[in-house]
C-alpha cells in the first residue's frame, strides 16, 4: 500500500524557488561586472573567451551589471537568511547537516552507486549523505560570497574582514571561485533531480511525496 506523505515545507519551497531565478540574476550581473577586469584565467585559457561576450551582448555593460548586482544581492541574502533561520527553527536542519562520522565516506558509497559502480546504497534519511554535504556546503557558499562581497564593495571599511581573504584580491578571487561553484552545483543538481525522476521535482513544487505506508 502506497500513501501520500508531506516531503518539502510550504516555506522552504518558496524559498528555494525564490533562489532559482534570484541566483540566475546575482550570476548575470555579475558577469556584467566581471568583464570590466576579467583577470582571471587558466594559462591562456580564458573563462568567458571573446565571442562569448559579443554572443551574450554582455559588453559595455558595467554600470548595469553593478546596479543589478547590488539590488538583487538584497533579495538573495534576505532569502538566503530567511532559509537559514526557518530550517534551524523549524528543525529541518536535521535532516540537512551531515550528523554522521561516516557521512564522507557514504556520500562516496552514493556516488559509486550514481555511476553504477555499487550496487548498494547506504541507509538514508530524507537526503543522502551526498545530499547533505552538498546541501550544507551550497548555505556555506552563499555565506562565502555575502562576505567576500562585502570586502569587494567596501575594501577600505572592511578592511579588517579582508584580512581573511588574503586582502582584496583574495576576496574578488574567492567570490568568483565560488560563482563558479554555484554555476557547478546547479548543472549537477539539475541533472541528479532530472536522473532522480518526476516524483522528486513534483514533491519539491506540490510538497508531497508517494511512499509506501510502513514509512
Ligand atoms: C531548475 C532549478 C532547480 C531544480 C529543478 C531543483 C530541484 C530540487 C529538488 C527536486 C529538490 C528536492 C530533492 C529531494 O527531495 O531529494 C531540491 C532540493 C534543494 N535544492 Fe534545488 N533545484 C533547482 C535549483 C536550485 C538552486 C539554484 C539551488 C541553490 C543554489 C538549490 C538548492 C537546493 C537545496 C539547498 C535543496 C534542499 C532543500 C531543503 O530541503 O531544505 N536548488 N531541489
Amino acid at each position: 500500500m502506497q500513501k501520500v506523505k508531506l516531503k518539502h515545507l510550504l516555506a522552504v519551497r518558496w524559498f528555494h524557488w525564490i533562489n532559482f531565478p534570484l541566483l540566475f540574476l546575482m550570476i548575470w550581473s555579475g558577469t556584467l561586472i566581471y568583464w570590466a577586469y576579467p583577470i582571471y584565467s587558466l594559462g591562456p585559457l580564458h573563462f568567458f573567451p571573446k565571442w562569448f561576450y559579443s554572443l551574450f551582448n554582455i559588453e559595455q555593460r558595467l554600470a548595469e551589471g553593478m546596479a543589478l548586482h547590488f539590488f538583487f544581492m538584497w533579495l538573495f541574502v534576505l532569502n538566503g537568511f530567511a532559509y537559514v533561520t526557518y530550517t534551524v527553527i523549524s528543525g529541518e536542519w536535521h535532516f540537512l547537516v551531515p550528523r554522521s562520522r561516516s557521512a564522507f565516506r557514504d556520500a562516496w558509497h552514493v556516488a559509486l552507486h550514481d555511476l553504477h559502480l555499487r550496487r548498494d546504497l547506504p541507509p538514508q534519511d530524507k537526503y543522502n549523505a551526498a545530499q547533505q554535504i552538498t546541501y550544507t556546503a551550497i548555505i556555506l557558499m552563499g555565506a562565502g560570497s555575502l562576505l567576500s562581497g562585502l570586502v569587494i564593495y567596501k575594501p577600505a571599511q572592511l578592511s579588517w574582514l579582508a584580512t581573511l581573504f588574503g586582502g582584496y584580491q583574495g576576496a574578488r578571487f574567492v567570490h568568483f571561485v565560488l560563482a563558479a561553484g554555484f554555476v557547478l552545483f546547479f548543472v549537477v543538481h539539475v541533472i541528479q533531480v532530472a536522473l532522480a525522476g518526476w516524483s522528486k521535482y513534483r514533491s519539491m513544487v506540490m510538497g508531497y511525496d508517494v511512499v509506501n505506508a510502513d514509512k
